[in-house]
């Protein structure tokens, strides 16, 4: 019987050690072991519920927001929409679950796969109009459990966003672009969201954009109030100013070209009237096609825009200046005809009867009374003095109407030129 005890103490002793000989190695294969979701979930499964924030003392979850913005692009004006690449991520503390065993390092991978049956903050990108999610070489996004039960998801998409655009001062304006991220479904008693206190945003140094430039960068908090409760909501907003040079060189200064070639009329013989419509009729479409070639681009609004304004004010000038020919050619009357022969003016009447003369005392006489019931001292009009004949004289009269039109027009449009780029200047 002693043998057999002494032999079951043995069995006893040896299975004991080669337990404790395999819990060690069970240790040290432990951290090879993979992790299973079961793992990270409290003993008891049930106690987790993953459509209940991890609200602690009663307070709203927060979930810290990081923004990089790695390109923007292709902005539509359109169809009032523009593109952004970015890594968006969303952090929170989730003090429900289980940390792996012994966690050594600061944070684990863990399989983006486990979001699903873990609670997860439902942000939705408001005004998006589309969200690629990229998947090569593999899906985008990544997940990390830290130390103190923080996780972070960090997804990286391109986003086609929405962006309300006013036109009134284009090409002076500036347009304030939003990337907003709204709750879903959480109102702000059960989570809210934050800028990350350290780094909220970063935006790439080297966006360029074809037609406007960036020109400030901000983080914003757009909570909205629904008739369901306050939703928690994010924004990141790029001010993006349109650059002018383009519209200098395309618009502005070929349009001034024309309206000063329209000038050149005024310094053609008004008789040249073929040259003079010509040159009126191909500035006018041409500026037509300039002002059309200037809003390309742009959707049809109903306000007038600041680069409209100019156009029509250029399209003014050179209207102006065709009618300027048409005043120009009725002053000038039918002088083109071959002038008629100049009566000769009437010989002095040396030889007439005493009738004749005393109706010439009576009408100066009249005459006279007239001049005096008036109150006028004039001069009595000696006969038509010797000088240009009525057509050389209509000629002066239109050869002025282009000489004052030679300064006036320039001078007109060199005030309204510097009126509208002094109205514009803060936008520049
Ligand atoms: C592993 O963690 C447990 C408690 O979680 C602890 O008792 C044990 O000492 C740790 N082992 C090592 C090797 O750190
Ligand atoms: C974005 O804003 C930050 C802070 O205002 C600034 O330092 C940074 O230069 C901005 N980035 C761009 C591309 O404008
Ligand atoms: C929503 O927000 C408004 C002010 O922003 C506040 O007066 C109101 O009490 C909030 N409602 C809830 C349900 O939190």
């Amino acid at each position: 019987m002693s043998m057999d005890e002494a032999h079951g103490g043995g069995m006893v002793s040896a299975i004991l050690s080669s337990v404790v000989l395999l819990l060690l190695l069970g240790r040290t294969a432990d951290a090879q072991r993979s992790l299973e979701f079961f793992d990270l979930l409290p003993e008891d499964p049930k106690l987790y519920d993953k459509m209940r924030p991890p609200k602690k003392d009663g307070q709203a979850t927060v979930v810290y927001f990081h923004v990089t913005v790695m390109g923007l692009d292709s902005i539509d004006e359109n169809s009032m929409t523009y593109a952004a690449d970015i890594f968006f991520a969303q952090t929170w503390k989730d003090n429900r679950l289980r940390l792996p065993e012994n966690m050594t390092s600061e944070y684990r991978l863990l399989e983006v796969d486990w979001l699903k049956n873990m609670w997860r903050p439902d942000s939705f990108f408001k005004n998006a109009k589309s969200v690629t999610f990229q998947t090569m070489t593999i899906p985008n996004h990544y997940l990390w459990l830290y130390k103190d039960k923080t996780i972070l998801y960090m997804v990286k998409l391109t986003l086609k966003l929405s962006c309300a655009m006013n036109f009134l001062i284009y090409p002076h304006d500036t347009q304030e672009c939003k990337l907003q991220m709204e709750s879903l479904s959480h109102t702000t008693d059960e989570m809210i969201f934050q800028w990350d206190p350290d780094v909220p945003l970063v935006v790439d140094e080297n966006i360029e954009l074809p037609q406007l430039q960036l020109v400030k960068n901000y983080t914003a908090d757009c909570t909205q109030v629904y008739s369901t409760g306050n939703f928690t909501c994010l924004e990141v907003v790029f001010v993006l100013k349109r650059r002018l040079g383009y519209y200098l060189f395309h618009t502005y200064v070929p349009t001034c070209l024309i309206v000063i070639m329209s000038w050149v009329s005024f310094w053609i013989k008004p008789e040249a009237a073929p040259a003079r419509v010509t040159l009126g009729v191909t500035s006018l479409l041409t500026l037509s096609t300039q002002h059309a070639k200037s809003q390309a681009s742009l959707p049809p609004v109903s306000y007038l825009k600041a680069v409209d304004a100019f156009m029509s004010v250029c399209t003014v000038f050179v209207f102006m200046a065709l009618m300027e020919y048409c005043l120009v050619n009725i002053v000038l009357g039918d002088s083109d005809t071959p002038p008629k022969p100049a009566a000769p003016p009437p010989p002095p009447s040396s030889s007439g009867t005493d009738t004749a003369k005393l109706d010439k005392i009576f009408d100066i006489a009249t005459k006279e009374n007239a001049m005096l019931l008036s109150g006028r001292s004039q001069k009595s009009s000696a006969g038509p003095p010797p000088g240009p004949t009525p057509a050389q004289r209509a000629r002066m009269r239109a050869l002025n109407i282009d000489r004052v039109s030679r300064v006036f027009f320039p001078f007109l449009f060199a005030v309204l030129n510097v009126t509208y780029w002094i109205m514009f200047a803060e936008y520049i």
